[in-house]
């Protein structure tokens, strides 16, 4: 019998401080996610001094109860992974330096992941990855179409040249006076309300992977302002779903199109945004007629920042030998393509 490979993994690029332990890069023994959604809810976005405070304070804590909720200790771990970055550089650091200490404590081998390449390995806790595949990644920071061709191999073939569609519901929200993080209560009052107000699909040049939000954001608070002077009254619901269904119309036309080009087998769906429930509606309605196409959607609690996704990306960099060193450091900026 083969012996099973255990990996512990950190996130704490921004405002979640997780830690997991994956078994074989594909089944959850233990997750743990402390979020400080509460204290950044009334400066209306995360901010970064708090957020690496909070993370100093949680990281042990979450450390002890993952290794509990396991019943293991880290003599039975293989590896130790940690999103290096993009995110929060103060916030990386306490992941990357815990990291390292547990790492040197248990003389075990120390793997650097990008964030991303997390969001997308959530999909292999679910379903085993067939190749080649595209992801769409949706998130707070970014919206990127990444194009693998085998594990660990990441082409970006479209990416956002503004806005990510995480930010643009979140400055959406702030408009409407939802609180903070704002893409879940857009989602809900969109479901409330319909696409009546007539905002612009934006989808770059012919041929175009790429995406842009901010023209859209502009238009919503536009139409908030004009309301405004006219003294008429907006519909919450209706200019939510309107929004809703911009953002969803462009990123499923984007979709498909580069998955029947690119001739993948699975799309993967991943990242925050992948919560929302227009969006999987409308993609699962879209996929329904290409059986050739397997469509994966995590659920919600493996779309949104999670450590047990970090520990299956690790899984992999760890099974290729790719190891980080003692001099790691967090990367706020981390390139996808080269990391
Ligand atoms: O991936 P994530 O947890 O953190 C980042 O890496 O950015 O994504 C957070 C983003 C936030 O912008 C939040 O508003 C958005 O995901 N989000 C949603 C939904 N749930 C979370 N956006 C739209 N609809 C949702 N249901
Ligand atoms: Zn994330």
């Amino acid at each position: 019998m083969e012996k099973n490979t255990y990996v512990f993994g950190i996130e704490t690029s921004c405002d979640e401080t997780a830690a997991a332990i994956v078994k074989n890069g594909t089944e959850i023994v233990a997750n743990v996610v402390s979020s400080q959604i509460e204290s950044h809810k009334r400066f209306g976005g995360v901010v970064p001094e708090i957020a690496s405070r909070h993370h100093v304070e949680q990281i042990i804590a979450v450390l002890n109860e993952t290794l509990e909720q396991a019943g293991l200790t880290f003599k039975a771990m293989d590896a130790i992974a940690v999103t290096k970055g993009p995110g929060l550089v103060g916030a990386l650091l306490i992941g990357v330096n815990a990291a390292k200490a547990i790492a040197f404590a248990h003389n075990l081998p120390l793997i650097g992941v990008h964030h991303i390449a997390g969001h997308i390995y959530a999909n292999r806790l679910v379903k085993e990855m067939a190749f080649p595949l595209l992801s769409l990644v949706v998130s707070g920071g970014h919206t990127e179409l990444v194009y693998m061709k085998e594990h660990g191999s990441f082409e970006v073939i479209g990416e956002t040249r503004d806005d990510a569609a995480g930010e643009a519901y979140d400055k959406v929200a702030r408009t409407l006076n939802l609180p903070y993080p704002g893409g879940p209560h857009i989602d809900r009052l969109a479901a409330q309300g319909e696409d009546t107000y007539k905002l612009p699909r934006v989808r770059l040049e012919e041929g175009s992977y790429d995406f842009s939000f901010s023209g859209l954001k502009s238009a919503v608070i536009n139409t908030v302002h004009n309301a405004e002077q006219r003294g008429e009254e907006i519909v919450p619901e209706n200019l939510a779903a309107s929004f809703q269904a911009s953002v969803v119309d462009v990123l499923t036309e984007k979709t498909i199109r580069a998955a029947k080009e690119y001739g993948v087998k699975q799309v993967l769906l991943s990242g925050g945004v992948a919560a929302n429930k227009g969006l999987r509606t409308s993609l699962e309605n879209a996929f329904a007629d290409f059986k050739s196409i397997e469509l994966v959607i995590p659920p919600l609690f493996l779309c949104t920042d999670n450590a047990a996704m970090i520990a299956a990306a690790g899984t992999i960099l760890f099974e290729q030998g790719k190891r980080d060193g003692m001099d790691m450091n967090g990367h706020p900026g981390l390139d996808i393509e080269a990391f």
